[in-house]
């Protein structure tokens, strides 16, 4: 009944999609509403400090739906508007990776045109194939198409084989952590409507057709995971999940200086910068730091050098990432940033050092401040629009229906005839 509803309510009214950013660090919600099939406005953001969530689980019920119900409220407040469903986004710790591949025969003899059905068919079951029985998969990232054993780039349809092969990442959470999620979120007062890959929505928002066919890498630098996906000929091409991020870089600060980690965190964000290959020394800019015996001065190249060790480890597997996708040198399209953990100082510009590659902050949102953490939950919410059957029918003109009509009939006398 609910889904009869909600399928109905595509077609009355403004649209309004709300993207709810899970991180282990802060919970990110954002309320989009479509402009038009092109264009989400962007309505509001909000952010709130993670509790009740411990290794990717929830320990605790009340908390986590109290935490879920302020990111949500903050932008009914702000946006008077009630909200009845979110895109949840997933990411870091609550998820799992692993490569599947299926093979599936398209004719008994002679050959024919591989259809959009049969990759349809293709993905369903190397997703079939991939996935263990007490998980869910969030996203499947083709990899690689071979039809009658050859590397196909970019898109097998239309091409003529016997046999079509479909190589893909698949992304899959755990089914009882799911359940956890989406009852917590229930308690909140909202209902789950779609639970997606934080980096899978970011990259189909930010990463248009032609970067990914031209060659781009996607880095989402969380608190505590940091997921790098090199994306070439339109399809990604190596994927790698750290277990680093910001909240390291903050544990070092606190260690250094002898300060509790809350300390550590507003000393990261008001005075951290990542070296920039300069020798550091013991002359240069002191900050007053108040600890229990008073304001004790401190050096700034000494936050500097106390987070260089896993600014250096996190730098390394981005390249190592770049060098392992065997598309060094050829990927155009430069690095796209997101996540908090990219606001820091001074890490941009190590990591285009680093890559040799020009490097851009998430994406220009106009006038909201710190871009790179909202840009994934306003990437989920356009992920639930494009998701809609409405948004097809936004998205198409009278030509490219006809279009689409003349390709189905051209797709069945080609199966049939
Ligand atoms: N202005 C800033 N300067 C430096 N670091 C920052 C800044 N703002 C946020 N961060 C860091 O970004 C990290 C949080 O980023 P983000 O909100 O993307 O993580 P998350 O999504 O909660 O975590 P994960 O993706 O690992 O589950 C923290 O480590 C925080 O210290
Ligand atoms: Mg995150």
């Amino acid at each position: 009944m609910k889904g009869i509803r909600r399928f109905l309510g595509q077609f009355t009214g403004d649209q309004f999609y709300c993207g709810l950013d899970i991180g282990t660090h802060t919970l990110k919600a954002s309320l989009n509403r479509v402009a038009d099939a092109n264009t989400l406005e962007l309505l509001a953001v909000n952010e709130v400090e993670t509790k009740g969530l411990a290794a990717a689980s929830i320990n605790d019920t009340g908390e986590f739906s109290s935490c879920v119900s302020a990111a949500v409220d903050g932008i009914v407040r702000k946006t008077r508007r009630p909200l009845r469903d979110i895109h949840l986004g997933l990411g870091g710790e609550f998820i799992d990776t692993r490569s599947s591949r299926a093979l599936i025969p398209l004719v008994e003899r002679g050959n024919k045109i591989v259809s959009a059905g049969d990759l349809r068919y293709a993905r369903a079951q190397a997703r079939m194939l991939g996935v263990r029985l007490e998980e869910e998969v969030l996203a499947d990232l083709v990899q690689q198409f071979k039809v009658d054993d050859v590397n196909i780039a970019l898109n097998p349809v239309g091409l003529y084989g016997r046999k079509l092969e479909v190589e893909t990442l698949l992304v899959v959470a755990n089914m009882t952590r799911l359940r956890n999620l989406t009852k917590a979120v229930r308690q909140a007062g909202f209902e789950v409507n779609d639970v997606h890959f934080n980096a899978a929505a970011a990259s189909d928002a930010m990463l248009d057709k032609r970067r990914r066919t031209d060659g781009c890498v996607l880095v989402d630098l969380g608190a505590r995971t940091t997921m790098i996906l090199v994306f070439k000929e339109g399809l990604l091409k190596h994927f790698r999940k750290v277990a680093a991020g910001g909240e390291v870089l903050t544990q070092r600060i606190a260690a250094a200086l002898n300060i509790p980690f809350p300390l550590a965190e507003d000393i990261k964000k008001s005075y951290g910068r990542v070296s920039d290959g300069a020798a550091l020394g013991q002359g240069g800019e002191e900050i007053l730091i108040k600890k229990e015996q008073g304001f004790v001065p401190v050096k700034r190249d000494m936050i500097t050098m106390a987070m260089e060790p896993d600014v250096h480890l996190i730098l390394g597997h981005i390249q190592a990432a770049v060098t392992e996708s065997g598309y060094e040198g050829q990927l155009k399209g430069g690095v796209v940033v997101v996540g908090g953990g990219a606001l820091l100082a001074g890490l941009m510009e190590r990591v285009e050092a680093q890559t040799r590659m020009p490097v851009t902050l998430g994406r220009n949102i106009p006038g909201l401040n710190n871009a790179a953490v909202y840009c994934v939950s306003t990437s989920l919410a356009e992920a639930g629009y494009k998701n809609t059957f409405r948004y097809r029918l936004d998205a198409q003109k009278p030509k490219d229906w006809w279009a689409a009509i003349l390709a189905k009939a051209e797709e069945i006398s080609n199966e049939y005839f």
